[in-house]
């Protein structure tokens, strides 16, 4: 056969291949579509209460994981498959009442703050830090719960969620060949920015759930770091994860596991400025003295002390040396946490961005006194605003004339200092891989600097 010949060969077959393939792919989306229908069918459309979780049919394996105490339903000896904390069969259900294994060490919550804060704390609360954790029935969650819209296939057909809204309640349903099974959303984990992932309660322990949803796209994906075409629903959350969302907890000692009505939500205000106890009771009976007792302003600390209530959460990823949450105000970090682990694993998420470090590397931090608030109003929310911020680099830099590169035709200095000199790019020390690809957005660079690269990319943007 001449060349000619053996290309449309070639073509044929990849044609064929492709139609075989797409035919295979329609197959399996009409068969998921009738498994997602029967179940809703037998849901019926009006049931407002969460239904029991069925026993798995009897073809399949249950096997109890020992010492992870979390269940396998499978569909194979190995292979991918459910796992839960909770014995197949029986409904994940939250434990009430629990009494605290810690005296609450003066964590009072930031609504007692607002008769005497009433400004600060009504900005507050449209900040990321107040966002950051929320129980679902106060609050709204990203994604869509519209039939449709509200599905998350896998690469595994026969492995597929769904989001369902129940009057006040919402749950991910999961779907495994012919068994499915409910678990709730209770507690929100993120402010939106970029995504927002969910927690649930099984007795007093706390559990993620398999699908988190993404802010760019409006996408429902798989929970980072899960595998896709698994059902995922045994993965504790640690002291850490909450130390850095929460304001206050009671752990109970083990791993996951907390006082269910302890929780105080948000990065809120005593996590800068310590429990508040003292200072809410004192002025509350002293309602003349306009001296403060019982509180830190960071602003009387030194600056490194002061950086460092920042660095609890900011300071790239250190694992608790003792206790999680005995940070105060006015202590050094290294006193409650290991030193960042900088290990290149580790390196690649949001999670270990440290700000801390990279602005301490900076011309303008090593010959000025700048601390985190020169640049940050905690109390508002200023997210995005690239002229405010840049109205802060002018307070030290006098005007746009100290930038060396002033003036250029088309370019509004004073709008812009930030994604030249913070530029918000991808590097190595800051990416989140995942199945779906690089999930979160790059952060800004807190390394101040000349930055050929991103200007160039500004010029080009303008030229665009
Ligand atoms: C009953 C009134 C009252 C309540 C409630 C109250 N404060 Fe205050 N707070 C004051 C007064 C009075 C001052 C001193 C005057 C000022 O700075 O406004 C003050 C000052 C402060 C300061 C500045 C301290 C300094 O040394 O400059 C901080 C920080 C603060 N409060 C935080 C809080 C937080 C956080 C809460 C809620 C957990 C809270 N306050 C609740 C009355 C109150
Ligand atoms: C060392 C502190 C720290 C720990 C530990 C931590 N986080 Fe975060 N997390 C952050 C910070 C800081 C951000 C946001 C960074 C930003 O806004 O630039 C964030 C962002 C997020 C977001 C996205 C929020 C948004 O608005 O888009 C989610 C979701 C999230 N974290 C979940 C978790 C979960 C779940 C755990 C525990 C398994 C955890 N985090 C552990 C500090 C932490
Ligand atoms: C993320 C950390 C953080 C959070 C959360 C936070 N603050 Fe502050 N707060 C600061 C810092 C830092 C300063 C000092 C700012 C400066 O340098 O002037 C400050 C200053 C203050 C002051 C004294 C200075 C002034 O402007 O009057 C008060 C009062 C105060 N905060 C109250 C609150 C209240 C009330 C809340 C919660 C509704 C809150 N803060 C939440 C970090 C925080
Ligand atoms: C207890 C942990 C904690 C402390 C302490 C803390 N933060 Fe945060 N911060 C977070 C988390 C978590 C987020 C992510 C919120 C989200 O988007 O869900 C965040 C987000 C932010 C953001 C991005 C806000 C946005 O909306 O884009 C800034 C800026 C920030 N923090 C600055 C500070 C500064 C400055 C301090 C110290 C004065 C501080 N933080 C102290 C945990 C903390
Ligand atoms: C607290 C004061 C302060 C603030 C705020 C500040 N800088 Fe600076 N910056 C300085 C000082 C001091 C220097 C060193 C002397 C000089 O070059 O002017 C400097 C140097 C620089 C340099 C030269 C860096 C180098 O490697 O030579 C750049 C670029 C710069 N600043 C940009 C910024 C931008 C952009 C902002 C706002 C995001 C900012 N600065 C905010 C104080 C500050
Ligand atoms: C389009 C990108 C761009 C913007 C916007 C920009 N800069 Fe620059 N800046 C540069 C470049 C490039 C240099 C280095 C130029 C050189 O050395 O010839 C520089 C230099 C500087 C320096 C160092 C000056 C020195 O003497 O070494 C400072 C400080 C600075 N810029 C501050 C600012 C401030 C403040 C703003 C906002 C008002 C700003 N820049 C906006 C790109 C930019
Ligand atoms: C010279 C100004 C400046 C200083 C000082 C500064 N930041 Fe920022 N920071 C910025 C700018 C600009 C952004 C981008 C804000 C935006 O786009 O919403 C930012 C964003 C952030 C974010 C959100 C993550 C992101 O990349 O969008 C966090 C968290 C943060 N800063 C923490 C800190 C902490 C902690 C400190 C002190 C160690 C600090 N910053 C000091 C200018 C500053």
């Amino acid at each position: 056969m001449n060349l000619k010949r053996w290309l449309s060969v070639i073509v044929i077959v990849l044609v064929a291949v492709w139609i075989g393939y797409d035919t295979m792919q329609a197959k399996r989306d009409d068969e998921f579509g009738r498994v997602l229908m029967t179940a809703q069918k037998q849901r019926g459309t009006e049931i407002t209460e969460l239904s029991a979780v069925p026993e798995p049919p009897r073809d399949m394996v249950v096997r109890l994981i020992p010492g992870e105490n979390l269940w396998f339903v499978g569909k194979y000896e190995d292979g991918g498959g459910v796992e839960i904390p909770f014995k197949p069969g029986t409904s994940p259900m939250k434990s009430v009442d629990v009494i605290p294994q810690h005296a609450n060490p003066g964590f009072v919550g930031p609504e007692q703050c607002q008769e005497c804060h009433r400004e600060k704390y009504q900005s507050f609360l449209a900040t990321g830090h107040y966002k950051t954790s929320r129980p679902v029935n106060e609050t709204t969650i990203d994604g869509s719960f519209d039939p449709g819209s509200n599905v998350l296939k896998t690469s595994d057909p026969n492995v597929a969620f769904e989001m369902i809204q129940r009057g006040e309640s919402f749950v991910q349903r999961v779907h495994f060949f012919e068994w499915n099974f409910e678990v709730p959303m209770e507690i929100i984990i993120g402010s939106s920015k970029m995504a927002q992932t969910y927690l649930y309660w099984h007795n007093d322990g706390l559990y993620q759930h398999n699908v988190t949803h993404i802010t760019d796209g409006n996408n429902w994906i798989n929970s980072p770091g899960y595998i896709d075409g698994d059902a995922a629903y045994a993965r504790p959350i640690p002291q850490r994860c909450l130390d850095c969302h929460l304001t206050y907890f009671d752990f109970r000692g083990n791993t996951n596991h907390y006082t269910p009505d302890s929780l105080i939500f948000g990065v809120t205000c005593e996590r800068c400025h310590g429990p508040a106890k003292e200072h809410v009771d004192f002025h509350r009976e002293n309602r003349d003295v306009r001296q403060a007792v019982g509180i830190t302003n960071p602003a009387n600390l030194d600056r490194l002390v002061q950086m460092e209530i920042c660095g609890q959460c900011h300071g790239g990823s250190r694992s608790l040396r003792g206790e999680a949450l005995s940070f105060r105000p006015g202590d050094r970090l290294q006193d409650h946490y290991l030193p960042p682990n900088d290990e290149l694993g580790a390196k690649n998420s949001v999670h270990t961005s440290n700000q801390l470090n990279r602005l301490s590397q900076s011309v303008c931090f090593q010959q000025s006194q700048m601390t985190c608030s020169d640049c940050h109003d905690p109390h508002h929310n200023e997210r995005g605003n690239r002229k405010l911020y840049s109205s802060r680099c002018m307070v030290c830099h006098e005007d746009e004339s100290d930038c060396a590169l002033f003036p250029l035709e088309g370019i509004d200095f004073k709008e812009n200092c930030i994604d030249c000199h913070m530029p918000r790019r991808p590097t190595d020390n800051l990416r989140l891989q995942s199945v779906e690809g690089d999930v979160f957005p790059p952060l800004r660079d807190h390394l101040i600097r000349v930055d050929d690269m991103s200007t160039k990319q500004f010029i080009d943007d303008l030229n665009d």
